[in-house]
């Protein structure tokens, strides 16, 4: 008798145990959903006050710091030459977005090598002036880049780089327009 009763209450106990761990997952998938739903809106707004000039530099791209540099609102309002001035409600949740995926936050397939060698009093405003970037590019000659219509600057990564917007720069995807002497378009 006394085992049946400890059995029923082991059994009591392991489906008690098991609801709230039903529950607890309920909770962490609505939190989950919620960040995702907050994640997907604040990378929204970043496509659209960031990638009306260039395309949107993904956040692994740069260190925390540099985002929060570059998103100050003094540095905004002469931003490489522009006013990308934005409302201060935009502002703060492009700026935490960007902070919160950067390259010394989230570990992603090039976030480590972009910043090696970077020493941490050093704030890049440019992914293209990272010693990483340089010596990544060094072999494309200035005549497809600056000197090329279609092109024209470092910065513009998605003119040779096809799947960019998706935040891939693999080898394969790389086309250089007018690189090749059959490329008539
Ligand atoms: C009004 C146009 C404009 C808007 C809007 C704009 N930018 Fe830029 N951005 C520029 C220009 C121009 C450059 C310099 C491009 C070049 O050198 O070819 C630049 C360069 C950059 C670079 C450096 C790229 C490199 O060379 O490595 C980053 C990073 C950047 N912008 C981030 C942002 C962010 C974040 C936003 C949104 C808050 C933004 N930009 C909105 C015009 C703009
Ligand atoms: C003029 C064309 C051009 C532009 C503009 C350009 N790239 Fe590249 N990129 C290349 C080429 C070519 C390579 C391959 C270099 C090699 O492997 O020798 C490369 C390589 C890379 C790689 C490494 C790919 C790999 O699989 O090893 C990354 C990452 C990258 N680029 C990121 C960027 C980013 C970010 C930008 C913009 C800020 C950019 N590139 C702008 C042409 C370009």
């Amino acid at each position: 008798m006394i085992r049946f009763a400890a059995c029923v209450l082991a059994a009591l106990f392991a489906f008690s145990s098991f609801a709230l761990a039903d529950d607890d997952d309920d909770d962490d998938d609505e939190r989950s959903h919620r960040q995702q739903d907050l994640a997907k809106l604040h990378n929204m707004l970043y496509q659209k006050n960031c990638a009306s000039c260039h395309f949107a530099y993904q956040a692994d791209l740069l260190p925390s710091r540099s985002w929060k540099a570059i998103m100050q609102p003094s540095a905004l309002v002469k931003h490489f030459g522009d006013n990308a001035e934005l409302a201060e409600g935009e502002r703060l949740a492009i700026s935490a977005f960007l902070q919160a995926n950067a390259a010394d936050v989230r570990r992603t397939r090039w976030s480590k090598k972009l910043l090696r060698g970077l020493s941490k009093h050093e704030t890049p405003l440019r992914i293209t002036k990272l010693s990483y970037f340089v010596r990544l590019h060094d072999e494309v000659p200035t005549r497809l880049v600056t000197g090329n219509p279609r092109v024209r600057s470092w910065s513009n990564c998605s003119a040779c780089h096809t799947e960019a917007k998706q935040g891939s720069f693999r080898e394969h995807e790389i086309d250089i327009p007018g690189d090749n002497f059959w490329d008539f378009d």
